[in-house]
């Protein structure tokens, strides 16, 4: 079966004493949490060390926000997977839209990544969603579905026990306005259908696929009931325990 997942994606936010302040209050907090759903944070890569000490001996799971689609050499200011895992990850974000949209991040490139990241060991959340250009042009289902299809299809059925899936309609990501549950869920369904298509039903059933976006918790229970909505990957609301908390409570 799936997991339920809640993941908090920092951004460039927070110092580094601000962040170990955070992954011990977001430790604390998780002690009241139910069982069966993991908790991740995803502090900026100068946080990394410290933030692992801090978790350390709890359940909340450490993850990069990106990483270099080259393994080591002379690629200044890049940070390689094998040294994340050295940091103490477990995990990446990878094709986040903000790496897309300001970064030149490509399809291409995140075939690397994803599999430079599933080599080194670490597990890879890859964010996939439209702008809003494309939603009002109705071309949503077909973005996504290409997005998919041209980094996830790269891999077996093997690697995609270590791949989870996150649904941010660009569009929705800090701005306040959410998907509605319906309009997330249509798509959720629909990328499961087409890793079933691609994998089987059985991969497509046992891959969590998350939602990001404006989730905080006065929308989390309604977006987290639905059928395809596996967890978060919050932004905004992942910056103070408590409504880190509460979000993972709605399940
Ligand atoms: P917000 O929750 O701030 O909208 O950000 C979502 C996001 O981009 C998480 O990766």
């Amino acid at each position: 079966m799936r997991k339920h997942i809640v993941a908090g994606n920092w951004k460039m936010n927070t110092t580094v004493p601000e962040g170990v302040a955070l992954a011990k209050a977001v430790v604390e907090a998780s002690k009241n949490l139910p069982e069966g759903v993991e908790l991740v944070v995803a502090p900026p890569f100068t946080h990394l060390v410290p933030v692992a000490q801090a978790l350390e001996g709890s359940k909340v799971q450490l993850s990069a926000q990106n990483c270099a689609d080259k393994e080591s050499g002379a690629y200044t200011g890049e940070v390689a997977a094998d040294m994340l895992v050295s940091a103490g990850c477990g995990l990446t974000i990878l094709g986040h839209s903000e790496r897309r949209q300001y970064y030149g991040e490509t399809d291409e490139k995140l075939v690397e990544k994803v599999r430079l990241a599933l080599g080194a060991g670490l597990k890879v959340i890859l964010c996939v969603g439209e702008n809003l250009d494309q939603r009002e042009a109705g071309q949503h289902f077909d973005v996504v579905k290409s997005q998919i299809e041209n980094v996830l299809f790269n891999f077996t059925a093997e690697d995609m026990k270590n791949i989870i899936v996150a649904y941010e309609p660009v569009w929705a990501i800090g701005t306040g306005k959410t998907a509605t549950a319906e309009q997330a869920e249509e798509i959720h369904a629909c990328i499961r259908k087409v890793l079933a298509g691609k994998f089987g039903a059985q991969v497509a059933d046992d891959t969590s696929i998350l939602y990001g976006g404006s989730c905080k918790p006065s929308n989390a229970k309604e977006l987290f009931a639905q059928s395809d909505i596996d967890g978060g990957l919050i932004g905004g609301a992942a910056l103070k325990a408590d409504s880190f908390i509460q979000i993972a409570q709605s399940f």
